[in-house]
């Protein structure tokens, strides 16, 4: 019988998830970040199963990352903005307040590495960690640095699924 796990065909099911006031608000035409997930993602052969986009609202951030996560019908939660210096950037803080456990080592590395492409790196507070079973990782805002940081976290994804289903993070029925 083929193996239909889609972890261990080193598949898993992706939500996209933009954190964006003037997204939200109709401001700017297209998502153009998210596009760019989106686009990386396929070419991957990667599932996108989910799309969507929030303000820059802890509460519609946390909520939303809370229902994906818990539905068992998504595998990595890739977010896109929100997580720099200003009093609205408050991605990191809302993924962190629904977090079973933080990875900080998946967004250290998205900094140490494209530290390496623009200082600026450094100025991004994206955090990572788990939620019933379900990777989250916050990317930065612009398309650019999508691009940037999902080319350095990607190939490491498929191990780290594995690893948080062999710890038993996921529900029965996932
Ligand atoms: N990381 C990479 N790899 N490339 C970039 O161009 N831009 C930075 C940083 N991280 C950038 C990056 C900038 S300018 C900011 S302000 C922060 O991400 C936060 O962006 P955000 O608030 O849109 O999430």
């Amino acid at each position: 019988m083929p193996n239909t796990d889609p972890i261990i065909e080193h598949q898993f099911r992706v939500g996209i998830l933009t954190i964006s006031d003037s997204g939200f608000k109709g401001e700017r035409e297209t998502d153009v970040s998210g596009d760019t997930i989106a686009k990386m993602i396929m070419d991957s052969n990667l599932p996108v199963v989910k799309r969507d986009m929030v303000p820059d609202e802890t509460q519609s951030i946390a909520d939303t990352l809370r229902l994906w996560c818990d539905s068992g019908e998504i595998d990595v939660v890739l977010t896109t903005g929100g997580t720099g210096l200003g009093p609205r950037d408050v991605t990191p803080e809302a993924t962190k307040s629904i977090l079973d456990i933080e990875v900080p080592g998946i967004a250290e590395v998205m900094r140490m590495k494209t530290f390496e492409i623009t200082p600026y790196a450094m100025l991004s507070r994206s955090t990572s960690g788990v939620r019933s079973g379900c990777l989250i990782i916050n990317l930065p805002g612009s398309p650019k640095a999508v691009r940037e940081c999902l080319e350095v976290v990607l190939p490491s994804i498929p191990h780290g699924l594995q690893i948080i289903r062999g710890a038993g993070w996921l529900h029965d029925d996932a």
